[in-house]
């Protein structure tokens, strides 16, 4: 009774005088004309409160796109409290119909709501139209009709059994309810987070990035829209801590599935250590976090190839992927010629609104992460170790741009060679070809996390080397292409290290978190 694995939902390409661009236009068009109102979705419930936040285009700080309600530790337990009464008649619910509605959103968002969700993304998060139709359309299609397919996998799992006995396997979902705390650089991510578990047939307590709660909206009304019963995702925007203090002390709580930063995610380890006495069950703890990104390129390497996939893996979205390039080794021999393309790439691309569909670089996120990377920047510029190849100059008047920016650190070590930025920097280290075998192992020891990395050759032993050398270094690694764009149903997105626990993103490993299995033995 499996569902046919899917297709990837095809990516638009917008091209000048298509239709598609047209309707885009609209949607921001549409989008810009107003500030929305958004509520919290609790229940059968929309809950407004006298907290109302405003929301800014990160690539105009003066647009308000709209007013969210926010709410406090009740509303969290209001929260619990729905996620719970629905919890009985979902998880009974057989998963056709589960099913269904999840491929039915997964059909609005690829038709009616495309451009829609895709306008939200651009101007909430500052995403180029390219970038918002690979994340809010392409990939949370792709994550709910795969995530359908591979739960049919999981169900059809069964045991094997004998003469007079019958052994059998139930797929139940976690008793208790799921909390999904979402972040605000793709869309798709938090989209996956609360519909992956009820899938299963689980009951989601749902809390995204404020920064993403503009488009966080348009996937409630797309799940609604598709039938998604009152209660199954329950929607509130309440500080992190103070929801935390709710969430992890619920006897009720059954697993959290998140993606953020590794600060964040060892906070709650330690906050799910310190409750865990008073769990049903132990919980499942399912996270994504940062990442220190890096391209090792070899002498035999193409270089255009390489310099391009540098740009793109470094400064795609602004950088602010966890899966960003973020340092490259570069052999001497190679340096010049590298250099040379990437200053090229560079001064061609354009930095600005998301309206004008030329800009490939947008805003970052916010004020707060203009601040942190600005200051990565400025001490660059001041480290008579460092030299500033590309970019470097930031402006924050009308929105939050910082220029994709290109340094070399003589200094391996040197802090942005190991620390998380996530923004728009990408630190060069360029080593002697003798020291290849030392390179690699710097590689492997100068970062805490293991999400993503690249390697480019043509020499096939150093392919192999490097695979081998490197094993525990990323959870996705790419030979001759850049470490992100990652696709549903084709890379399995997730690394291991302090980059998460490696649950990979719409994969079967990830659907098996979200139940807990029973073996029935029946003798007959
Ligand atoms: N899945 C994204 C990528 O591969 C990052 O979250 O780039």
């Amino acid at each position: 009774f499996q569902v046919p694995i899917p297709q990837n939902e095809p990516v638009k390409e917008y091209r000048p005088g298509s239709d598609e661009r047209a309707k885009l236009k609209a949607a921001l068009a549409e989008a810009s004309s107003k500030t929305v109102d958004i509520p919290m979705y609790i229940g059968a419930d929309e809950v407004r409160t006298d907290a109302q936040k405003e929301l800014v285009a990160p690539h105009n700080r003066h647009q308000i796109l709209g007013y969210f309600h926010e709410g406090d530790q009740s509303h969290v337990e209001q929260a619990i409290t729905a996620a719970l009464n629905a919890k009985e008649q979902w998880a009974n619910l057989s998963w056709e119909h589960r099913a269904s509605i999840f491929l039915k959103a997964a059909e609005l968002l690829a038709g009616p709501y495309r451009y829609k969700i895709n306008a939200a993304t651009m101007l909430g998060q500052s995403k180029n139209a390219y970038q918002a139709e690979i994340d809010s359309a392409c990939e949370l299609i792709d994550f709910l009709r795969f995530n359908v397919h591979y739960a049919t996998e999981i169900y059809s799992q069964q045991p094997r059994s004998s003469a007079g006995v019958w052994n059998r396997s139930e797929y139940r979902p976690l008793e208790g309810f799921v909390f999904a705390l979402t972040p605000f650089n793709f869309t798709a991510i938090a989209g996956n987070l609360p519909t992956a578990p009820a899938m299963m047939g689980n009951t989601v307590v749902w809390k995204p990035a404020y920064q993403q709660i503009y488009s966080a909206q348009v996937i409630m009304e797309v799940l609604k829209e598709a039938g998604l019963p009152d209660g199954v995702i329950n929607l509130i925007y309440v500080d992190g801590p103070l929801a935390g203090e709710v969430i992890f002390k619920h006897p009720d709580f059954a697993g959290i599935h998140f993606t953020g930063s590794t600060g964040v995610f060892q906070q709650i380890w330690k906050k799910i250590g310190e409750n865990i006495h008073q769990y049903k069950s132990y919980p499942r703890v399912v996270g994504e976090t940062g990442g220190k990104d890096f391209v090792l390129i070899h002498e035999s390497a193409d270089p255009k190839a390489a310099a391009t996939a540098l740009v793109r893996g470094a400064f795609e979205y602004q950088g602010q992927k966890c899966s960003a390039a973020s340092r490259a080794y570069i052999p001497s021999t190679l340096w010049d010629q590298i250099r040379e393309y990437i200053v090229a790439d560079l001064q061609a691309i354009k930095m600005g609104s998301v309206e004008d569909f030329g800009n490939f670089v947008n805003a970052v996120i916010d004020e707060k992460a203009f601040d942190k990377i600005s200051k990565y920047i400025e001490n660059a510029k001041n480290d008579p170790t460092v030299e500033v190849i590309a970019g470097g100059n930031v402006d924050k008047t009308n929105g939050f741009f910082v220029e994709p920016t290109v340094l070399v650190a003589a200094n391996p070590l040197y802090v942005t060679m190991c620390e998380e930025i996530f923004g728009p920097v990408l630190t060069v280290y360029i080593y002697h070809p003798d020291n290849f075998e030392q390179t690699i192992e710097l590689v492997d020891q100068t970062s805490p996390y293991a999400l993503t990395g690249a390697f480019f050759a043509k020499d096939r032993y150093a392919i192999e080397l490097v695979t081998k050398k490197l094993s525990n270094a990323a959870g996705n690694f790419y030979i001759n292409d850049k470490p992100t764009g990652a696709v549903v149903g084709q890379q399995p997105f997730g690394g291991a290290r302090g980059s998460g626990t490696n649950d990979k993103a719409g994969s079967l490993l990830n659907l098996y978190r979200w139940v807990s299995a029973r073996t029935i033995k029946e003798t007959l």
